[in-house]
């Protein structure tokens, strides 16, 4: 097998804080061990067309507290199929690229996890996603950075909802998953958290809203948008229906979660997942995604980090309940 020395980056899907301060760290500890370091722009779309630059110490100075990704990402239909995959393949041969880091979140690994058996080349994936929903790792780059956001939201919902005495319904990203409303719920105070991971809710909340004492006490609902009802507009208009006496309204918090200065805790993770991804490559690895678990570096299959489902604390929506 020859030695590596020149090695891809590039962030595609839905960015993520965070995801600059993983670029900066795979581009220092690679040029560290004496590589040259490589950026493909805009995702699985510059790798088809060849949008690739390289990147110095320099080029990544200043970034480490930025939100988004200096690099760019695309969500990229070409790349489902091998035709496209053939020609990223080619672009990345004809640029003497040997492997590739990628960050992103499980669509970015399905991509790389195909393309690494087909044409036989190393790919190191780095979750990046406000989503947290990726198995074998503990947190995924952007998740707290989120998280704040959605909290620092809600607060000031909170002020205008208890002035009025109104419910507000929140609905927050995550797709399918509702790590980030479960989570933001608890640290929110909210009176109830509506996940996609949970069936049946509704009718609980309903019976909940029925048997509640005080019409005009505020609150905070807190909607994941991949919930069974189709989230908060759904279901606030549904409450309001039942009970027309409450004064009800809803906030989709949208992509301002994903956007902003990342945390301490989110550059922290980014830092250290980008220069163990480089130690990976260097070990010989070939298709794993770099986790945190316990907080130690952990090694996961790629075809496994999409595989496998990765289950929310169902006692935090239990907590959730008893401490309403
Ligand atoms: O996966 C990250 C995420 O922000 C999800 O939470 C959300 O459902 C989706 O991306 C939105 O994607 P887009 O920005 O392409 O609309």
């Amino acid at each position: 097998m020859e030695k590596i020395k020149k090695v891809g980056v590039f962030t595609s899907g839905g960015d993520s804080p965070g995801m600059n301060a993983a670029i900066r760290a795979v581009v220092r500890a690679g040029i560290q061990s004496g590589l040259e370091v490589f950026g493909i722009r805009h995702g699985y779309m510059g790798m088809i067309e060849g949008d690739i630059v390289p990147l110095n110490s320099q080029s990544v100075s200043g970034i480490i507290q930025r939100g988004g990704t200096i690099i760019y990402t695309a969500r990229c239909k070409e790349f489902h199929h091998y035709e496209g995959r053939k020609k990223a393949y080619d672009q990345l041969m004809k640029h003497g690229i040997q492997a590739v880091i990628a960050i992103g979140g499980d669509g970015t690994f399905t991509g790389a996890s195909i393309m690494s058996k087909e044409f036989e080349i190393p790919f190191i994936g780095i979750p990046g996603t406000i989503d947290n929903d990726l198995f074998g790792t503990d947190y995924t780059i952007g998740y707290d950075t989120a998280l704040n956001t959605v909290v620092e939201a809600v607060d000031k919902i909170r002020d205008t909802a208890s002035s009025h005495g109104r419910i507000f319904f929140v609905e927050v990203m995550g797709r399918e998953a509702g790590f980030l409303a479960l989570r933001s719920g608890i640290a929110c105070g909210a009176e109830a958290i509506l996940i996609p991971e949970k069936k049946g809710q509704y009718e609980a909340l309903r019976k909940h809203m029925a048997q509640r004492a005080e019409k005009r006490k505020s609150s905070i609902i807190i909607v994941a948008e991949g919930e069974e009802e189709g989230g908060a507009t759904e279901i606030a208009k549904r409450i309001q229906a039942e009970f027309p006496d409450l004064s009800i309204r809803t906030t989709i918090l949208g992509h301002i979660q994903r956007g902003g200065n990342p945390s301490a805790f989110d550059r922290v993770t980014a830092s250290r997942m980008g220069a163990a991804a480089i130690d990976a490559l260097l070990d010989d690895q070939k298709s794993i995604m770099i986790g945190i678990v316990n907080n130690e570096i952990v090694h996961v299959p790629l075809s496994k980090s999409v595989k496998m489902h990765k289950n929310v604390n169902m006692e935090l929506l239990k907590l959730a309940e008893v401490i309403r």
